[in-house]
């Protein structure tokens, strides 16, 4: 044995931190408590990854993984966790980088609950990526985080696949007919949508093969890809059923499409969408990095005034229309954040990408803005925009933490910053 001993702690990307012979080892899938035999390592991104390694004697913080492909799959590294430990670790990485003490919510349900999964199509395996690995690939028979139907979606990708003859994608010859397979579910609306990444136009008797196949869905999208990137994305095309489905949270619908982003967990997302309600003061709302109006069409309906700015035309598209299928009124324009005057607004919500406000949190301190709400899933990055430019003119006056992503590492936060006097 290359190492052995007990992990003392967790690393902020979820690794178990083994601490021997004066080194330090990063051991996925195993948690505080657990004792490790680790028989080789490798060195990625300077630190040392236990690469072949066996759990001795678990921690008594695991609880039963309910996936089979747990320990392989890159999806689920906390799986093997208890739930209520995994609030705790998140809570308490939270407040490691942000040095914030805050109360998490977790999740209403935490088996089903995303509403999205992209299975990749390769030459040797149908699934998931596996963890640390671009290239390896799970081949998937279920996931329990995604949908109790995943077996029979992958059944009929299968046997449209086989059928049809239809080549799927090489990793490492970047060629093939067919890279993914997009599904998504409305949870609460049970409508299903299904879009198939291809990079081949099909020939009718295929269109109406696939048609056969997933019959059972509300929406059914093909999906033409024209670059060799390890994405799910491409110009889709409706082949059968509805543009969009539906998905309903609260009192209000959402309407998901192939190109539109949607936060995964529908459950959550309500516990979130009222965070963010709680903590909102005054009447004028400022929604920035709007993308299809989650937050100021929620806020709209609970009677704020709401103008929301998000880069993607195509997003804000949809933010219309969500705000006209839930009777509201909210002005949503395409633009970047950077150039958009803050002017004289109650509250700003800001949700920027992962890498944060960064010239944004400038502009923020310099405006006359009393309120800004920071949704982050990123700690590290609403730490550098607080500890850079918000603290000159902003306190912290309330955090809640919301687990969006059960059985992972990650956590969003909603920071309620409030101008100094
Ligand atoms: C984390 S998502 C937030 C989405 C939205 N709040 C929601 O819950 O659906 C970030 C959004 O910011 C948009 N975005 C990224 N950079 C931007 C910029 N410079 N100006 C405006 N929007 C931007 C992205 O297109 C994306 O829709």
């Amino acid at each position: 044995m290359h190492a052995r001993g007990r992990v003392n702690a967790l690393s902020d990307d979820g690794l178990g931190i083994l601490e021997t012979g004066g080194r330090r080892i990063y051991v996925p899938f195993s948690y505080p408590g657990d004792e490790v035999g680790v028989r080789r390592t490798k060195r990625r991104f300077g630190r040392l990854l236990a690469e072949d390694f066996e759990i001795l004697e678990p921690s008594p913080l695991r609880g039963r993984p309910k996936c089979p492909h747990f320990g392989t799959c890159g999806g689920c590294l906390w799986q093997g966790l208890k739930y209520k430990e995994q609030l705790r670790f998140k809570a308490e990485l939270f407040e490691g980088i942000t040095g914030i003490e805050a109360e998490i919510e977790g999740s209403p349900q935490i088996w089903d609950f995303r509403n999205v999964s992209n299975f990749i199509v390769t030459t040797s395996r149908i699934g998931l990526k596996g963890y640390g690995s671009p290239s390896g690939v799970v081949n998937l028979s279920e996931c329990p985080v995604f949908s109790k139907r995943t077996p029979e979606y992958l059944r009929a990708l299968r046997d449209f696949l086989s059928e049809m003859g239809l080549k799927p994608w090489n990793l490492k010859r970047k060629a093939g007919d067919v890279h993914y397979l997009q599904v998504r579910e409305g949870k609460f609306t049970g409508e299903v949508m299904v879009n198939l990444i291809a990079h081949v136009n099909p020939p009718d008797e295929i269109l109406e093969a696939f048609q056969d196949y997933f019959s059972f869905v509300d929406s059914l999208y093909w999906s033409l890809k024209g670059d060799e990137r390890d994405d799910p994305r491409g110009e889709p095309e409706l082949l059968d059923g509805e543009p969009f489905i539906r998905e309903r949270i609260g009192d209000v619908t959402y309407l998901i499409h192939p190109n539109s982003f949607f936060q995964t967990n529908s459950y959550a997302l309500e516990l979130l969408l009222r965070a963010v309600e709680g903590l909102t003061d005054g009447e004028k709302v400022l929604d920035l990095y709007s993308g299809v109006g989650t937050f100021g069409v929620w806020l709209a309906k609970r009677g704020f005034t709401v103008a929301g700015v998000e880069l993607n035309p195509f997003a804000v598209e949809m933010a219309r229309e969500n705000a006209e299928i839930n009777g509201v009124n909210v002005k949503f324009s395409v633009g970047r954040v950077e150039e958009t005057p803050l002017g004289d607004y109650d509250t700003v919500i800001a949700d920027p990408p992962r890498k944060g406000l960064r010239e944004t949190a400038e502009s923020l301190v310099k405006s006359s803005v009393e309120q800004v709400i920071y949704v982050s899933c990123n700690p590290k990055a609403f730490q550098l925009d607080y500890k850079n430019y918000l603290k000159r003119a902003y306190r912290i006056e309330d955090t809640r933490l919301v687990d969006m992503f059960p059985h992972t590492p990650h956590v969003e936060a909603v920071v309620k910053l409030v101008r100094k006097n």
